[in-house]
């Protein structure tokens, strides 16, 4: 029954809520110029608009053509402006307007006809003295919402609109000056609505007939009302006269004594709900008894409560709270700093402290609210978690807790939570990952959106009935492991870290339906490929998909979203990686090997190499050549060591003397008697052009020394290295090389050398580069005719005649 009741409740208050504003759809052509200093409504408007709203301007007058064009207007809003006349004919081409807000202009007499499907009017808050418009009103039998307002409220011009079924009806009583007995009661509306009532004659008569004009009440703006005035008598006799069941007061001051003395008034009325907003509680604040039998109150909301006076024994009015037998009571952003435990098994199944100073001694050992079912403790100033939790043990029927926006802290305590608890709300509390250490056991739904928390620890965490939860907002970098939450059915883990989101780590949760994993940093890797499949097949698994979820990385692809994000399968195959890219690679890597091998591409190209080098040499120091110095007799000057003296004999000298008429220095032929070996060494040099040294081990062990003076006695010749030939006749491993012979090894590391190839097909390319290297372009010049025609220039030889 009661739940019927609730039902048919609510759904009388979502009527009402929706004539209150204009209803807009996503087909309406909106045009909004609003805050637009206006003086007049604007020409050629589009004819097709539905929605007009030309509130807060200037507008002073409304003529018929103002919007005859407007043949689809559905809504228009005046409300704000300064109009003072309106046609009679101004709204007579817009038969389908269904809502006109005429509220705060400086209307004094309405002639205007409205527009039969009219849900919503309101003319309040202007300069009217009657209601005498009403007579024009009769005929809006569809109208929800009538907003009113006049100096004179008489009854005969309400009876006008009596026979309107009305879900709304507003009255501006500012500037009120005569109310008739009884007038309100004609009205037919589900909900009442004064503002402004400051006319203290009219107060009681007005709220006498409005406590039974309808069952909902709405009081606003009492501010200057100095309830005081009226005497406790007349309280009681508005009261007795009510059948309001649903009063709501805002915007009100009002002495503390009389607060105490309504409340305990309407404790034993028709009155089930009582909601005050922004009220101020004056005078001081004292202990009044106050008897809680025989109630119809359900439920309380204070809501932006304060206190005028703050120095006052506070458990009074939280015990005036405390040991009310309703069952929700909500006091939200008062600064509630504590509240008592009521003393007798309490009726209380809803409470809302939310937004106020609380600690978390709040309820500590209070075993009296077994059936409270919702506790909201949201914005407060609750700091340990394990406090919290053994708060609620002795709350058996606890089903919803909510402790979200506190700075809560969890150290290792033990935490005592009472089974029952269902839901639970622990976002944003600055909670690290060690949360999951405290959690009540038998919950289905957990948030713990905007915390702290880097990874759910499996072994901790057991939750065998969790159905939806909420990590959205913290430091993830991982997806949960699902053996923790066995029934999981939605999860967000939006806004988190992770950069490659795999569902294969939710295959333990076989009952997931939704996750939402939107707006992480994604690396648009390989890695990244599984999920975007698995997205692309079933989106509406993933919420959010596709528009939040967007690669971070790599850069060059960062703002792009998954769904476009394409690479090919090849890159992250290995099965397919491996034929594709690494087989053609080894395989040419063979190939070239091998044909290195075959072919020494390498000996080829390094001697090739030396030609073109040498070649160029020979270009740029012809002119040289030609300043030989006369007293030269030979060509070139060859040494080796005794031990290759065959391959020399055999096969250099024949070869180097048949190229041309080329004259050879050897020392042991062209020795001069009497002299040093080392003497006539560097004789034959001296009268040499170049020399030629035929390197093997043997040579280096055993004759390199004899040029090491040579070296050191002409340093001129020596670092001329073009008059220096290297025939490397067989590899010289560097460690055969004394390390006090700097110069070889300095001419080896340059590589300067010609080497001596074991196989035969290489061997004309080593005598081209030989005979290059000896530089002389023996087929033009000879020798002896160069001398002698050379100009005699003896000491700058190695100085190119550039320079001279
Ligand atoms: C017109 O714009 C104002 C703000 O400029 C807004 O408050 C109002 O709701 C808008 N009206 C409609 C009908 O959307
Ligand atoms: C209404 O429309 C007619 C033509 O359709 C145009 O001549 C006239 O100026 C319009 N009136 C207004 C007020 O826009
Ligand atoms: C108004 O709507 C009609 C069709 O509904 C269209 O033909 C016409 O172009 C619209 N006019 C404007 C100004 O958008
Ligand atoms: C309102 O206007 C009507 C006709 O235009 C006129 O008869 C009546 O006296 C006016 N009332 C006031 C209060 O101005
Ligand atoms: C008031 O309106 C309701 C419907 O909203 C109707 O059932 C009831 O009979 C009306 N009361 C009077 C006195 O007209
Ligand atoms: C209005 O009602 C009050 C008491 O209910 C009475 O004293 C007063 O005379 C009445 N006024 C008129 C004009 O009927
Ligand atoms: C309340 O109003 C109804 C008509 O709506 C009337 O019959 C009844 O007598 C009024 N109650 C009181 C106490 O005036
Ligand atoms: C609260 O009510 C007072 C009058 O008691 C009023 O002056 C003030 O503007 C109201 N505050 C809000 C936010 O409505
Ligand atoms: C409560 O109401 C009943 C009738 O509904 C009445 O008999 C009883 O006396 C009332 N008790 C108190 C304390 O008002
Ligand atoms: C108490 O509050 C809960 C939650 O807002 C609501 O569902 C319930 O209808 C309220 N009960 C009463 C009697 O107002
Ligand atoms: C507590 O309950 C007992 C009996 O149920 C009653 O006598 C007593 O008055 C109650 N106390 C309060 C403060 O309501
Ligand atoms: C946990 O929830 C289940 C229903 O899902 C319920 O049957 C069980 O009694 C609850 N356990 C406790 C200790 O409340």
């Amino acid at each position: 029954m009661a739940s019927i009741f609730i039902l048919i409740l609510a759904s009388v208050f979502m009527r009402v809520l929706s004539v209150k504003h204009p209803v807009i759809e996503t087909d309406d052509i909106i045009a909004n110029y609003s805050y637009n200093s206006l003086t007049n409504v604007p020409k050629n408007l589009n004819q097709n608009i539905t929605v007009l709203d030309l509130s807060h301007n200037n507008i002073q007058k409304l003529v018929t053509s103002d919007f005859g064009n407007l043949t689809a207007l559905k809504v228009l809003i005046l409300s704000h402006n300064q109009i003072t006349e309106m046609d009679t004919t101004v709204f007579e081409s817009n038969i389908h307007l269904t809502y006109i807000d005429l509220s705060s202009n400086r209307i004094e007499n309405i002639s205007s006809t409205f527009p039969s499907l009219l849900h919503h009017l309101d003319i309040s808050s202007n300069k009217l003295s009657t209601l005498s418009v009403c007579r024009g009103l009769t005929h809006l039998l569809r109208l929800e919402y009538l907003g009113l307002g006049a100096t004179k409220i008489l009854r005969s011009d309400l009876e006008f609109v009596s026979h309107l079924q009305l879900q709304e009806v507003f009255i501006d009583l500012d500037g009120l000056n005569e109310y008739e007995n009884s007038s309100l009661l004609v009205l037919n509306t589900s909900r009442l609505h004064l503002s402004s009532l400051s006319n203290k004659k009219s107060v009681f008569h007005v709220l006498f007939d409005a406590v039974n004009t309808s069952k909902i009440l709405e009081l606003s703006n009492f501010a200057e009302w100095e309830i005081g005035k009226v005497s406790v008598d007349g309280i009681s006799a508005i009261i007795k006269n009510s059948r309001v069941t649903h009063l709501t007061m805002k915007n009100l001051g009002i002495p503390w004594i009389n607060i105490v003395q309504i409340l305990q008034q309407i404790w034993s009325s028709t009155l089930e709900s009582l909601h005050i907003h922004n009220i101020t509680i004056q005078g001081i604040i004292f202990e009044i008894k106050f008897s809680y039998f025989n109630t119809s109150m359900r439920e309380i909301l204070f809501d932006h409560a304060t206190v005028k006076f703050f120095i006052f024994d506070q458990s009074i009015v939280y015990k005036l709270f405390s040991e009310m037998n309703i069952k929700n009571l909500t006091i939200t952003n008062s600064n509630l700093l504590f509240m008592l435990c009521p003393s007798n098994s309490s009726t209380f199944e809803y409470l809302d402290f939310s937004n106020n100073a609380v600690l978390d001694d709040i309820f500590q050992d209070c075993s009296t609210l077994k059936k409270l079912k919702t506790l909201k403790l949201a914005g407060n100033k609750l700091q340990k978690l394990s406090k919290v939790s053994r708060m609620t043990k002795n709350m058996p029927s606890l089903h919803y807790l909510d402790i979200s926006r506190n700075l809560l802290d969890y150290t290792k305590e033990d935490c005592h939570w009472s089974p029952s608890i269902r839901l639970l709300n622990i976002k944003s509390c600055s909670l690290s990952t060690s949360v999951f250490h405290c959690l009540p056991k038998n919950l289905t739904k957990l948030n713990l959106r905007k915390n702290d928390i880097a990874h759910v620890p499996p072994e901790i965490t057991h939750l065998p009935n969790l159905e939806n939860l909420d990590l959205g907002y913290n430091r993830l970098s991982d997806l949960p492991d699902c053996t923790s939450f066995p029934r999981l059915m939605t999860i967000n883990v939006a806004n988190n870290q992770f950069p490659y989101p795999s569902p294969e780590s939710l295959k333990n949760c076989s009952r997931l339906k939704e996750i939402n994993m939107g707006n992480n940093p994604f690396h648009c890797y390989c890695e990244v490929k599984i999920f975007i499949k698995e997205g692309n097949k079933s989106p509406g698994k993933f919420i959010g998909w596709p528009d939040d979820y967007v690669c971070e990385r790599p850069d060059d692809i960062k703002g792009v979203k998954l769904k476009d994000f394409y690479l090919p399968d090849m890159y992250c195959n290995v099965f397919i990686l491996v034929p594709v890219i690494v087989v053609p690679i080894i395989v040419g890597l063979l190939l070239a090997f091998c044909l290195c091998k075959y072919f020494d591409v390498p000996w080829f190209l390094k001697m090739g190499g030396q030609w073109v080098r040498t070649k160029q040499r020979t270009k740029h120091s012809k002119n040289g050549y030609q300043e030989l110095r006369r007293d030269f007799s030979f060509h070139a000057f060859i040494s080796y060591s005794e031990k290759d003296a065959s391959w020399v004999k055999h096969t250099l000298l024949p070869r180097i003397e048949s190229m041309n008429d080329v004259r050879i220095c050897q020392h042991e032929r062209n020795f001069t008697p009497g002299k040093s070996i080392v003497e006539n060494i560097i004789n034959c040099i001296e009268n040499s052009y170049k020399s030629i040294f035929v390197l093997s081990p043997n040579f280096v062990q055993s004759e390199w020394c004899h040029y090491e003076l040579y070296f050191a006695h002409h340093k001129l010749y020596s670092e001329n290295t073009d008059n220096l030939i290297l025939i490397l006749l067989e590899p010289i491993p560097q460690y055969l090389i004394p390390s006090r012979y700097f110069k070889l090894k300095a001419l080896m590391q340059q590589r300067t050398y010609l080497e001596w190839p074991k196989e035969k097909s290489k061997h004309s390319l080593f005598w081209a580069n030989l005979r290059a290297a000896i530089s002389i372009n023996l087929s033009e010049s000879q020798l002896e005719s160069s001398v002698s025609s050379s100009v005699s220039n003896s000491v700058s030889s190695s100085i190119p005649s550039e320079n001279v």
